[in-house]
């Protein structure tokens, strides 16, 4: 079941975009950098393509991905946009904000790509390697995280081979992400515009352009962004939030001024700042991890951070991995 295949590592050049190019139109599989996270990219006009995404991820079948694209444009050649649809893209695009809108009748995106809805979320990436990518490619690319589903997205090319070696084409090693978590996914095909994942674009920033926006679904409402599902983001050891204070039995994820006493720290921010925090998030989770197993370690206790900016898509990863498991 599980193919293996050789892995390609390719530097951001011209020959290496040229090269990667090319196998996302073979319809094989290429990870590159974003300025959010590691997306595992497909031609997402190819059904069989992005069913390897799924596959390669074991991601379940009705989560669906988000289609990446060179401009505005050509983003808004498949989806049908509205008023605020098109204020948001010409103000935060390129950028970390995913919009859900109606897919138009002509649209040759997969329907596996948005796993059967008639809704596709889009997005403009600001990463230049991203970008000249798909301007090579000549088509939208279908790129959720580059990791194994429920596990912890990267944010390194070497968090992409950690999870994904062996199992994809090529990686192309952009660097470190600058924003370090997911795009804000926004669902703009309703009566009301509705925030179904905080991410790297503030409620703020949204709420300036276009005026309030609903929180998420109603709780009991049915999953519309199923990347919202509990315990997405999962380390193996427990976690235990809004920590006041740690033992040395624990690993301490930090948030300015560490806790004293805990087995090993990993500080987000010494100088509380979210949005460095943001950037070392996924980091901080992973090296926590494996520091705990290492040492016997029995939990990652995490300091409280504010909720606002990118604080809020911070909290909303952090609760998700404390979602105890079975
Ligand atoms: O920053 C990002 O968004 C990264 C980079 C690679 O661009 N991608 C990413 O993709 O985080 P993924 O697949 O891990 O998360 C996609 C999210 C999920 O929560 C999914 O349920 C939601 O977007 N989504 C995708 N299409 C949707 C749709 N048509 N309606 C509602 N939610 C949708
Ligand atoms: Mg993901």
């Amino acid at each position: 079941m599980d193919e293996h295949r050789a892995t390609e590592y390719l530097r951001p050049d011209e020959a290496s975009i040229a090269r990667a190019a090319a196998l996302l139109r073979a319809g094989r599989l290429v990870a590159f950098g974003t300025e959010t996270v590691y997306g595992l990219g497909a031609d997402a006009t190819n059904a069989r393509a992005v069913a390897g995404v799924f596959a390669a991820k074991q991601r379940p079948r009705f989560n669906p991905l988000i289609c990446h694209y060179p401009s505005l444009d050509a983003a808004f050649a498949h989806v049908a946009p509205n008023d605020a649809a098109r204020r948001l893209a010409e103000s935060l695009w390129p950028g970390p904000l995913t919009l859900v809108l109606p897919r138009r009748p002509e649209c040759p995106v997969a329907l596996l790509t948005a796993a059967g809805l008639d809704t596709l979320a889009v997005r403009v990436p600001a990463h230049d390697v991203a970008l000249a990518l798909m301007h090579a490619a000549g088509r939208p690319v279908a790129a959720p995280s580059a990791n194994r589903s429920g596990h912890v997205s990267p944010t390194s090319a070497q968090h992409v081979m950690e999870g994904l070696g062996g199992r994809i084409d090529a990686v192309v090693d952009s660097g470190p992400c600058t924003i370090g978590v997911e795009s804000t996914v926004l669902d703009l095909s309703g009566a009301e515009p509705r925030l179904l994942r905080p991410g790297g674009a503030t409620r703020e920033a949204i709420e300036a352009l276009i005026g309030p926006v609903l929180q998420r679904a109603t709780p009991g409402a049915a999953v519309r962004s199923p990347g919202m599902l509990a315990s997405h983001y999962a380390p193996r050891c427990p976690v235990r939030l809004d920590a006041q204070d740690v033992r040395a039995s624990e690993a301490l994820l930090a948030f300015g001024p560490p806790l004293k006493g805990a087995g090993v720290t990993f500080n987000l921010s010494e100088s509380r700042d979210v949005t460095e925090a943001a950037t070392r998030l996924f980091l901080g989770l992973r090296s926590l991890d494996s520091e705990a197993a290492q040492r016997g370690l029995r939990r990652i206790a995490v300091m409280p951070v504010p909720a606002i900016g990118l604080g809020l898509a911070i909290n909303d990863r952090l609760r998700r991995a404390a979602v105890p498991r079975a």
